[in-house]
């Protein structure tokens, strides 16, 4: 019980609130958090208020003020004293998205402090920090000022989440996966912008994918979350847009752990392989956006064009290994044709000619996980030098027997479950299949709105 604004509250109160369709006030959201930030208030009544909002949803004001409260319910980082915008990219994730080893150092070079606190791999998708912690000696938890040291040093930083940043998502997020109530808009919305914003970013885009790879598959859901995050993140105060991109297909050509770094530090290189255009798009897209909402651009296309001539003159290549090096990695195994070397592999041909029709990308990435580079369950280790590389692209027309991916892993038998998930996520067909834009669409904040305003929830 809490006495707020004259009144008593009482959790049992706020759940046959939520039950009966009524709104919760800041006050009262306040207290809900409060109590799972502490673990005072029982789970059993933290799970009937989830399925509660789950069922009858929440209102855009509950939202905000349930983001804000649980931004606020442990430490916060203060990047006030970088003496820099502070500007980060969300993505709702997806096989083989590895932008943020691009956009980090970019925006970075172009003069933006990059202060990412990002995930592990989950489901079918494949977690930064995993894949950073391929490179040996890579720390991704540090304290906040050792964060701090980095982001003054090297102008960006990727880190784990802090035991003490955001405890309120910790328990709801477990709650959440245990009693089904993990996909509502609202609660997703607040558990990815409460970490976000605990950063004390003053801008921040997000990648929303749509797609067969996508976390939320409909196009319709993926863009009201989209448009949900604009306007509850503009509403906490902190500049927000939403690029929708497309996870139809594995972006770039590896998936895993060790291989997505390297195609990333290939494309820092100024390198230009065919199958990573899309990657260097996506990733020049998103820094042009980071650059011009971080103040350095005038437009996200100027923005663009610094994000290319960073690349070009090898200064975001050294923001990059910089960073590699004070977070106490060896940036030289980067020059080391033999490291990670997979023990076993396998190529995957076409059993047929055709058009590469469909790819259901969700099921490639559980191919991915069970190459050994994902995890089944949380805390198990990952292998560094498992994943796939993908020879062939949505819409690309194949010969019978022309190899579509090789399957990398430490031993054969890692390699049966895989192939066989490849194979099933594949569809050859006569047809070409139409081509989809990588970047559908901008959300701003006015565009955000009036979808808000259109869409009916
Ligand atoms: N990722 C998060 O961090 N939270 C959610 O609720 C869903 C995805």
């Amino acid at each position: 019980m809490s006495k707020s604004s004259g009144t008593a509250i009482h959790t049992i109160d706020l759940i046959r609130k939520k039950r009966d369709r009524g709104t919760l006030t800041e006050d009262e959201i306040r207290y809900l958090v409060r109590g799972a930030a502490s673990e005072s208030t029982p789970s059993e009544q933290l799970a009937a208020w989830l399925m509660a909002a789950w069922l009858n949803g929440l209102e855009r004001d509950e939202i905000r003020a349930l983001t804000v409260a649980m931004r606020d319910s442990g430490e916060r980082f203060d990047p006030r004293g970088l003496g820099k915008v502070a500007v980060d990219k969300h993505s709702t994730g997806g096989v083989g998205d590895k932008t943020s080893f691009l956009v980090a150092p970019i925006a970075a070079a172009c003069g933006v402090a990059v202060p990412m606190i990002s995930g592990r791999a989950l489901g079918h998708t494949g977690g930064t920090l995993d894949k950073l912690e391929a490179i040996p000696g890579y720390r991704t938890a540090l304290s906040l000022l050792e964060f701090e040291n980095v982001l003054a040093r090297c102008g960006c930083s990727i880190v784990s989440q802090t035991p003490a940043l955001v405890p309120a998502d910790r328990v709801l997020y477990a709650l959440r996966d245990r009693t089904g109530t993990v996909e509502s808009p609202g609660l997703i919305c607040a558990s990815i912008l409460s970490k976000k914003l605990a950063a004390g970013l003053d801008a921040l885009v997000l990648d929303v994918k749509t797609g067969s790879g996508a976390f939320l598959r409909k196009r319709e859901d993926a863009e009201y979350l989209a448009a949900l995050m604009v306007a509850t993140a503009e509403a906490a105060g902190t500049r927000t847009v939403a690029l929708m991109t497309d996870m139809s297909q594995p972006l770039g050509y590896a998936a895993g752990n060790w291989i997505e770094l390297a195609e990333s530090v290939d494309l820092l290189r100024g390198k230009r392989p065919e199958a990573s255009e899309d990657l260097r798009e996506l990733s020049l897209t998103l820094a042009g956006w980071m650059i011009h909402l971080g103040g350095k651009a005038e437009t996200p296309e100027t923005g663009y064009a610094r994000a290319e001539a960073a690349i070009t003159d090898g200064s975001a290549l050294k923001a990059f290994l910089a960073m590699v090096e004070a977070q106490g990695g060896n940036p030289s195994v980067f020059d080391d044709p033999e490291f990670h070397q997979p023990r076993a592999t396998r190529v995957v041909e076409a059993w047929e000619a055709g058009y590469i029709a469909t790819m259901d990308t969700t099921m490639l990435g559980w191919a991915v996980q069970r190459t050994g580079a994902g995890r089944e369950k949380a805390g198990e280790p990952v292998d560094p030098e498992a994943g796939i590389h993908f020879h062939a692209r949505r819409g690309a027309l194949v010969e019978n027997g022309q190899p579509l991916a090789t399957l990398y892993a430490t031993n054969e038998a890692m390699l049966d479950e895989p192939e066989m998930l490849l194979k099933k996520a594949i569809v050859l067909a006569e047809t070409k299949p139409e081509a989809v834009p990588l970047v559908s669409s901008v959300l701003t904040r006015e565009k955000a709105e009036v979808f808000l305003a259109g869409a009916q929830r």
